[in-house]
């Protein structure tokens, strides 16, 4: 079977054949821009996961080195969006362990991160390592990750995205990536907004059952006029970023 890696090179035309690409931003210029940029700048990426720090060595590691071509393509994917956006602050919901902040703040590091997220006291409350048995802390993960990378611009916030109707900090970038169920899915897009970003990007967009249908929701009542373009990004999960207008 040819990897995801192999497919995405494999045919021209077909680079960027998410259905959220719809025709009417095909035409867009500041679209057109954005995938020329977005296509070179996956294409130069000569960045890799972190040895120690990645989704390869987190506490459920096996999952991802089953298909491990897959997700470091994904996480390059990561990196080129960033890239192409080249934010000056970047606000993610859903940091975790920081695999995801690397690709970002490897690809800007002039950015400003803050990263918001429950981490041990969430839903990942009491998960141990799966190999070494020791409780998974991904916070303590994310700033040594962000240590030896020698990110210092950064916040690593611990709190619960359900208690906050309104983000703390303005953004030009924000990403959203927490909890993929419908509802947290759209109250973390809304959440998103309160920003006044320039890009929203959103992981794991292609969930047909969840996250697909809270992005379309979120797109119909609370984007009315506001898009500049939608860009669809072929990888494991789908990502999907959303250029607003200014
Ligand atoms: C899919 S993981 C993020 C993965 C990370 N962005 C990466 O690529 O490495 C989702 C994260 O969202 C966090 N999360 C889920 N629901 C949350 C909530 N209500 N408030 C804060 N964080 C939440 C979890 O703690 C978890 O770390």
């Amino acid at each position: 079977m040819l990897s995801i890696k192999r497919l995405w090179q494999g045919n021209k035309n077909d680079k960027m054949s998410s259905d959220w690409n719809i025709q009417v931003y095909q035409e867009d210029k500041g679209f057109q821009k954005f995938r020329q940029s977005f296509e070179a700048n996956l294409k130069d990426c000569t960045w890799e996961t972190h040895p120690k720090y990645s989704v390869f060595t987190q506490y459920d590691q096996e999952f991802y080195l089953k298909e491990r071509d897959a997700f470091e393509h994904k996480y390059r994917c990561f990196y080129a969006v960033s890239k192409t956006i080249a934010p000056s602050k970047i606000i993610e919901l859903g940091t975790h362990a920081g695999a995801s902040a690397d690709a970002y703040l490897s690809a800007s590091p002039g950015a400003e991160y803050i990263g918001l997220d429950q981490y041990e006291d969430g839903v990942l409350r009491g998960l141990v390592h799966h190999v070494d048995q020791t409780p998974w802390q991904p916070r303590e993960v994310a700033r040594q990750l962000f240590e030896d990378r020698g990110f210092k611009n950064y916040q690593l916030v611990k709190v619960d995205l359900r208690s906050l109707d309104k983000l703390p900090f303005t953004s030009d970038f924000v990403v959203v990536d927490a909890a993929h169920d419908f509802e947290n899915e759209y109250a973390d897009l809304r959440l998103a907004l309160t920003a006044n970003p320039t890009f929203i990007f959103v992981d794991d967009s292609d969930d047909e059952n969840e996250a697909k249908p809270a992005i379309e929701k979120f797109i119909r009542r609370d984007l009315k006029g506001k898009i500049g373009f939608l860009f669809g990004i072929n990888y494991i999960g789908g990502g999907l970023v959303i250029k607003l207008k200014n």
